[in-house]
């Protein structure tokens, strides 16, 4: 995609492309980019709700922040079924796996608060029933803005559509807890624009969500970054020489990899508060590469930006695969070029012999690695299984230069804060 326009002083860029050249260098089970084996018998946060996408609230410039020493995070949350007749199996047992598939249908925001980082107490829905427009709240961030405790929650409001929104409230501290108050008039700032966004219309499996705002390091400037693909019908994308980058001979089929379209979007904020948006080209495409490049973010380390995204193996092109995980791209300014990390952008994956273990992985600039348990075998051939919807060991990561390192393992969950506000 070529862009020729200037838009509020922003430097016209191309996007950067994860090649399938890149994606051939990927390795499953590489201990360096391999997540530790989730044991079956991980503790549950609550067995009342699923847990999935956890956001762990933060500033604008990407530090995670408690507020009077509490920690807080956000999570995609729905209710368990354990007694609804719907959700029984033919032999009258509960059947959480098909509950645990169906929660994103009916995915709401909550929040939880800590006072170790860890060992999550139950805080509840953060916008009350009928204040979000559509059924589902998909994912987003929660921005602590100030130290009076003001809140602006960016989230994805999804079915009918999907429209990236934000809301804004505050957190409120007492010595036992942590309430959320306000959040009750959401703001619809943008939808995909079917010239570098793919549409509904133009793809009924199009992916448009997960905002990510933050402040660029180097101009100070608010943008966002979110989860797109690339704007055309589908079916209508060229996989040409430079999405397939430099492969051995015998790698030129590209088969139907057209259909697989993901791109990690960037918009820019017109005004200081970020109520109004302008959506910019695409940072990183992936076209015959893979179509979902989740929950984009950043960390910024040695003048450097470190962009990571999750992806699934089922979402790869033909002729390419990779671990469900986070990937990672290196740049040293903000618009490009990116290069993969480690050379095939793999950063952390799910080990073979546990392919679906966890997802929804967030590098926080400390380093550490925040994810939820999807589900663990729990027997040798790997046909039965436990669902989580709960919170994985978090791993500790090495990032230097271009490449990344797997050097810890943490406790479930845990989410230690990088600096503490003082409410006023
Ligand atoms: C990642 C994700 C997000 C989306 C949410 C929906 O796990 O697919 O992209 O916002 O889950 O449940």
């Amino acid at each position: 995609m070529k862009t020729t326009t200037e838009k509020f002083g922003v430097t016209p860029h191309q996007p950067s492309l994860w090649t399938r050249a890149d994606a051939l260098k990927v390795r499953a089970d590489d201990p360096t980019t391999t997540q530790p084996l989730v044991s079956a018998d991980f503790p549950v946060l609550n067995n009342d709700v699923f847990i999935w996408d956890t956001m762990p609230l933060r500033d604008l410039d990407g530090n995670v922040t408690s507020v009077d020493g509490w920690s807080v995070i956000f999570t995609l949350t729905a209710d368990r079924h354990p007694n609804d007749p719907a959700y029984l199996d033919e032999d009258g047992n509960y059947d959480i796996l098909r509950d645990w598939n169906d929660r994103h249908g009916r995915a709401k925001m909550y929040y939880w608060f800590s006072r170790t980082g860890k060992n999550w107490e139950f805080g509840g829905r953060v916008m009350a029933e009928g204040v979000s427009p559509t059924a589902r709240e998909w994912a987003g961030t929660p921005i602590l803005l100030n130290d009076r405790g003001e809140v602006d929650l960016y989230y994805t409001a999804v079915t009918p559509g999907a429209t990236i929104v934000k809301v804004r409230g505050r957190v409120v501290t007492t010595e036992h807890g942590v309430s959320m108050v306000g959040f009750e008039k959401v703001k619809p700032l943008f939808e995909a624009d079917g010239k570098m966004y793919q549409t509904e219309a133009q793809n009924a499996f199009w992916g448009f969500r997960d905002p990510w705002p933050f402040r660029d390091p180097k101009d100070g400037k608010l943008y966002m970054l979110f989860e797109g693909n690339v704007a055309g019908e589908r079916g209508s994308h060229k996989v040409g020489e430079a999405e397939i980058g430099d492969v051995p001979p015998g790698y030129e089929d590209v088969g139907n990899s057209r259909f697989q379209t993901a791109c990690v979007g960037i918009a820019v904020a017109r005004d200081a508060d970020g109520d109004d948006w302008e959506m910019l080209p695409p940072l990183l495409t992936a076209v015959g590469v893979n179509d979902q490049t989740e929950r984009p973010h950043f960390v910024f380390q040695d003048g450097k930006y470190y962009l990571f995204t999750i992806s699934h193996t089922f979402t790869y092109a033909d002729g390419v695969t990779g671990p469900d995980g986070v990937y990672g791209f290196v740049a040293d300014s903000l618009f490009g070029p990116y290069v993969p990390l480690n050379g095939s952008g793999l950063v952390l994956g799910n080990p073979s012999s546990q392919p679906f273990q966890t997802y929804s992985h967030y590098v926080m600039p400390n380093g550490l690695v925040t994810s939820f348990i999807d589900s663990v075998p729990t027997d040798e051939t790997g046909t039965q299984i436990r669902v989580g919807g709960t919170e994985a060991p978090t791993v500790g990561l090495k990032i230097k230069g271009q490449q990344t390192f797997v050097v810890a393992e943490y406790d479930y969950g845990y989410i230690p804060p990088m600096l503490d506000v003082t409410l006023k």
